[in-house]
């Protein structure tokens, strides 16, 4: 039951007899009762009357019978206690409750998460880390939700870069002992610096679209040989992507024509200095003319827009897709915002179907600039996980608990902030004990999980009879409501939060109220609100993609 959904629709009815207009309640948790809405002092404001009195006013008309008792405080609060027996029917039934009080949707879609997405022959970089875990979040709490996911690893495989990497490939052997970055740079290099090269890359791509045999199977090899890289450090980093999500940019290249085609025929392209564009309304440059999104380049090579928009179409029409989340660094955001705009111009976003940009903000070095490693590159992903298991080894001697503590912290780094911000990597904040750190929470699961293995007791139902275990089920009462805003908003952060205030009344709680050593009836009780901290955290950290061990 949603006690802050509950209390804020009852004083709302009130609230808008008083004001006689739509007010919001403005119902929180609080410090002085267990809910208060600070309502009436705006209210008093424009009413021009005491604030206090027209709090009053709100209660006397507040139909609150059986749900809670309430009393104004202080210069015109409302404080509002939850009636009892109603917390503990809510408690019963979360715990009775294997999905805790998170209904299945209803109403199922087909929600695409692209993501992920990194370049063939470039290695997985700090810059992916986010949209992996961004992305991964997202996608397990829609499945959760009971909504129908197609993750979708958008890989860049296609492209000129292609022929530079092929013909160098070919004429190698690739001999720089499988490491990606100095494979590519010496591609770059001679790409670069060497004039004939130049001319037998650009003959390779034209190989590789005319799907000259020998090309295509060299390009196969690349593309795998990068796929098992990429899938060795999802395996890592624990992350549900598979094989099957691989579905490149080069999937999209036998649809471009008929893409285009349409854009044509519905007169939704021009041609602008040799380029086929699209100038959707309300997208200016600079000079505040339109804004060109290319189509086709003017060398008749189809571009990063192009394989965006039969991507879109087939997302829609092939798989059925209502939902489409773009998880992408925010300096994509144009790109995204344009590429619907085309789509719903051509009726590729039908009423119903919607298309959003899941942005996120950088990774900052400790200096406060882009994170890079010492030559300037930036990090390995690979390289982040290594150093991220091997400092988490300081916090337990068993290698699977160290991997899950040092990735869950690096995770849940990038998890627990507004995703629009920047953030600072800081290995010691991560994996500090205290805080809003993953370490933090997992502790906190693992005690718990010690605390009911040694009880040699079963958690029975629970009775609240202290303030601290009351403040503890309030937030845990809280979960359901919380899980269901952030499946829409997919603000993940909040998710976060909620589950360090839980571990944080947790602790206060356990700190006041012996279990163990409580009478037996009291006992029970405790263990029944222990257990049921215990799978919140749980669940709610597996929908962030972080594991709990049972012991660290
Ligand atoms: N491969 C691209 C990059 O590394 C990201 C692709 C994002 N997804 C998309 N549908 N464009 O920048």
């Amino acid at each position: 039951m949603n006690f802050e959904a509950l209390l804020s629709d009852r004083l709302a009815t009130a609230l808008q007899a008083v004001a006689g207009r739509p007010v919001d309640a403005a119902v929180r948790r609080s410090q002085h009762a267990d809910f208060q809405s600070g309502a009436a002092l705006p209210l008093a404001r424009v009413l021009r009357r005491a604030p206090r009195d027209v709090a009053s006013d709100v209660l006397a008309r507040a139909d609150l019978g059986g749900i809670a008792v309430a009393e104004v405080s202080g210069p015109g609060f409302v404080n509002l206690s939850v009636d009892d027996g109603l917390v503990h029917a809510a408690l019963a039934e979360l715990a009775a409750d294997g999905r805790l009080g998170v209904p299945l949707t209803t109403e199922p879609r087909t929600v695409v998460v692209d993501y992920s997405a990194p370049n063939v022959a470039k290695e997985l970089h700090v810059g992916h880390l986010r949209s992996t875990v961004i992305g991964d979040a997202a996608a397990r709490l829609l499945e959760w939700a009971g909504h129908r996911v197609v993750r979708a690893n958008h890989l860049g495989d296609w492209g000129t870069p292609f022929g530079m990497l092929l013909e160098h490939l070919l004429e190698t052997g690739g001999g720089e002992g499988g490491d990606l970055t100095a494979f590519y740079r010496a591609a770059r290099a001679r790409f670069d610096a060497d004039p004939e090269f130049r001319v037998r890359a650009r003959l390779r791509v034209v190989a590789l679209q005319g799907g000259d045999a020998t090309t295509t199977a060299l390009w196969r090899r690349l593309v795998a040989q990068s796929e098992s890289y990429f899938l060795d450090v999802y395996d890592r980093l624990g992350v549900t992507l598979t094989a099957g999500d691989f579905v490149g940019e080069s999937f999209y290249q036998d649809m471009l024509a008929d893409v285009v085609a349409e854009l044509e025929d519905k007169g939704l392209v021009r041609v602008s200095d040799g380029a086929l564009c699209a100038f959707p309304d309300g997208f200016t440059g600079r000079d505040g003319g339109p804004l060109p999104l290319i189509v086709r380049k003017s060398d008749g090579g189809f571009g990063y827009a192009a394989t965006d928009l039969a991507a879109l179409r087939h997302r829609v029409r092939e798989l059925g897709a209502s939902q489409l989340l773009y998880v992408v660094g925010t300096p994509q955001r144009m790109h995204f915002q344009m590429v619907y705009a085309v789509a719903r111009a051509a009726g590729w976003l039908p009423a119903g179907v919607t298309a959003t940009h899941i942005g996120f903000g950088s990774i900052l070095g400790p200096d406060g600039r882009t994170f890079a490693s010492r030559s300037g590159d930036p990090v390995k992903l690979a390289d982040l996980l290594d150093t991220a298991e091997q400092r988490a080894s300081a916090l337990s001697a068993d290698p699977l608990v160290a991997r899950a503590v040092g990735v869950g912290a690096l995770k849940y780094a990038d998890l627990s902030g507004d995703r629009m911000s920047d953030y600072l990597f800081d290995w010691d904040r991560m994996l500090a004990l205290t805080g809003n750190t993953g370490p933090y929470l997992q502790y906190a699961h693992a005690r718990i999980r010690s605390i009911l293995r040694k009880s040699g007791a079963a958690p029975g139902p629970v009775s609240l009879t202290d303030p601290a275990e009351r403040a503890l089920a309030l937030e845990l009462l809280a979960f359901p409501a919380l899980v269901e805003q952030v499946v829409s908003s997919l603000e993940l952060h909040r998710l976060a939060g909620q589950l360090y205030r839980v571990a944080t009344t947790f602790s206060a709680f356990y700190e006041r109220c012996p279990v163990r050593t409580a009478p037996p009836a009291v006992r029970d009780s405790r263990l029944g609100l222990c257990e049921l901290t215990a799978r919140v955290l749980r669940q709610g950290l597996g929908l962030l993609g972080i594991d709990t061990p049972e012991r660290m």
